[in-house]
């Protein structure tokens, strides 16, 4: 599958909703963390696929604003799997070149996470073989709304004007700033919702939707999810016509 991957037109920023943890969990008569911390394993092994294929920006949605609303224990044991996983897993980022970026509301996170985040987005900064962005408390519209107070209050302070904002502007106001947008974003476990995440991001994404389970993801299926965007036609309002002159 992955000789049929053209490395000339990879998507140059992948966007995954990992989705279907709880219910693989079920599935095997086990309890949702167990089905977390499978997923785990999955997000590690997405991870390196990534890096090897020569993506430039991956990015995750572990955790949005609305999963506060779990329940307490859970919410728990997914905060402990990020800790663990960073402690355990930031070497083999380092090694591989990795940078880890973080996007979200990092002050609602424990501390010992902000911490160690902070530590491992530090030691891997000037990484270059690509950018993994971990989505944590993260919510598109809360984004979008401390954008827009920012910028504001930028023209109510006289430090831009109202011609001033453009894309460009809100761009830079965003979690995202220096990202590229989307090219691809998937999410797994058969739903077909955005969720709340990068609404901005994705205005021109192509959207990958697939039944199978976070837990049960594999880096072939990541391949597959590339194939079909590169069988695609994205045109970006033009007409075919327009494109192939
Ligand atoms: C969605 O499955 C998944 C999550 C809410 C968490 C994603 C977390 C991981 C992949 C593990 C690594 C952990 C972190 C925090 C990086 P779901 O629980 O919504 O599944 P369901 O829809 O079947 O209930």
């Amino acid at each position: 599958m992955k000789t049929q991957i053209d490395i000339t037109k990879l998507p140059q920023h992948i966007a995954i909703i990992m989705d279907g943890n709880g219910r693989w969990a079920k599935q095997k008569g086990k309890l949702r963390v167990f089905g977390h911390e499978s997923g785990a394993g999955t997000l590690r092994n997405i991870i390196q696929a990534t890096a090897e294929l020569g993506i430039p920006y991956l990015t995750l949605y572990a955790f949005s604003t609305e999963n506060w609303n779990r329940p307490k224990a859970e919410v728990n044991a997914l905060m402990s799997l990020l800790f663990r996983g960073l402690q355990k897993e930031i070497k083999m980022l380092h090694q591989n070149n990795i940078r880890l970026n973080a996007i979200g509301d990092m002050d609602s996170l424990p501390t010992n996470v902000q911490k160690e985040l902070q530590k491992s987005i530090e030691l891997t900064q000037h990484n270059t073989r690509c950018t993994i962005t971990l989505a944590l408390a993260y919510g598109s519209r809360q984004e979008l709304i401390q954008a827009v107070k920012k910028i504001a209050s930028d023209v109510k302070n006289n430090i831009i004007s109202l011609d001033d904002i453009d894309e460009l502007r809100i761009n830079q106001e965003l979690y995202t700033r220096k990202m590229p947008n989307v090219d691809l974003l998937i999410r797994t476990s058969g739903e077909h919702r955005i969720s709340n995440f990068l609404l901005w991001q994705i205005a021109y994404a192509e959207l990958y939707f697939t039944k199978v389970l976070w837990p049960d993801f594999t880096p072939e299926h990541l391949y597959q999810a590339i194939i079909n965007f590169q069988q695609r036609e994205r045109r970006f309002g033009k007409t075919s016509e327009q494109l192939s002159k």
